[in-house]
């Protein structure tokens, strides 16, 4: 009984330390560093409108999660060390600022002037916190916003009752333009709605699990477009940037509606 109830308080405090990164973001960090902006916002503000658009203090968090992902220690590595490497970076960063050490974007860095140092005021135990929070933030934001996988007979089924094109995409986990576009296009409000208005969208490991249909996908990202009778309308290996993207889902559209009257 003794030992359930030690369980429990260590379990506790588990759940208390993950929210607890967030909190202590919130509190310590986010008068600078605003949490979340899509990134066509953030190209926006940066690239055309010299920072102007939304005037911010600092690269947001969905920034430095990514970037100091993917420019400190090993991100192929382990993640457990990865994650070591990185919040190591960042709480040293935090006390001991320098710009020369930032890992941002130059053209994101150029419009501030560098962190104030907070020494003495956020301790170890609350930098691994926040570093935890950090490190996962990226992929949160993904799988939060993004439009989630189904398999594909179950979306082939959804599709046919909803009157939906299937699109299968065909990635895998290391691929960089995969990941480039789930972060910078996926997430984007407007094709949200065009993939929920009329596409049942799936994700597919191809280094996991083979494409349905006997199809093949050269590289990754492909997108395969199927009509709800298990046609395939558009078969487009590569990556793109977001009008590219909603033109595409345009032209999927079309073709469906055009298969119909045939
Ligand atoms: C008073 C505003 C302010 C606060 C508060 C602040 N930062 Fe920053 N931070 C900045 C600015 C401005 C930059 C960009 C310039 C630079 O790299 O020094 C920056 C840069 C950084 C970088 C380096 C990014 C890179 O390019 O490598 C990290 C890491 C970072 N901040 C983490 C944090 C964390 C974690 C907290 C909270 C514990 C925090 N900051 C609180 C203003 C702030």
């Amino acid at each position: 009984m003794k030992q359930l109830f030690v369980i429990a308080i260590l379990l506790s405090c588990v759940v208390l330390f993950a929210g607890e990164g967030e909190a202590l973001f919130g509190k310590k960090c986010a008068s600078c560093h605003t949490p979340f902006i899509p990134m066509s916002k953030l190209k926006e503000n940066f690239l055309d409108r010299n920072n102007t658009l939304l005037k911010l203090k600092a690269p947001t968090l969905n920034q430095l999660s990514y970037r100091l992902k993917q420019r400190i220690g090993d991100p192929k590595g382990d993640e457990d060390i990865h994650r070591m490497e990185v919040t190591a970076f960042m709480s040293d960063y935090v006390l001991h600022p320098d710009k020369q050490k930032s890992v941002c974007l130059e053209e994101v860095l150029r419009y501030f002037d560098t962190m104030p140092s907070l020494k003495g005021q956020v301790t170890e135990d609350e930098l691994e916190a926040i570093g935890d929070y950090l490190y996962d933030f990226d992929k949160k934001v993904i799988a939060q916003k993004s439009v989630r996988p189904k398999g594909f007979e179950e979306a082939l089924k959804r599709a046919k009752k909803e009157h939906k094109i299937v699109m299968i995409e065909a990635m895998s986990e290391d691929c960089h333009f995969c990941r480039k576009m789930e972060r910078e296009v996926m997430i984007e409000d407007d094709v949200v709605k065009a993939l929920n208005d009329d596409f049942i969208s799936v994700v597919i490991d191809v280094k996991k699990h083979a494409l349905p249909l006997g199809l093949k996908a050269p590289l990754t990202p492909t997108f395969i477009f199927v009509d709800a009778s298990g046609k395939v309308l558009l078969n487009i290996p590569g990556a793109w940037g977001k009008e590219d993207f909603l033109a595409l889902l345009k032209e999927a559209k079309e073709k469906a509606k055009a298969t119909k009257k045939e």
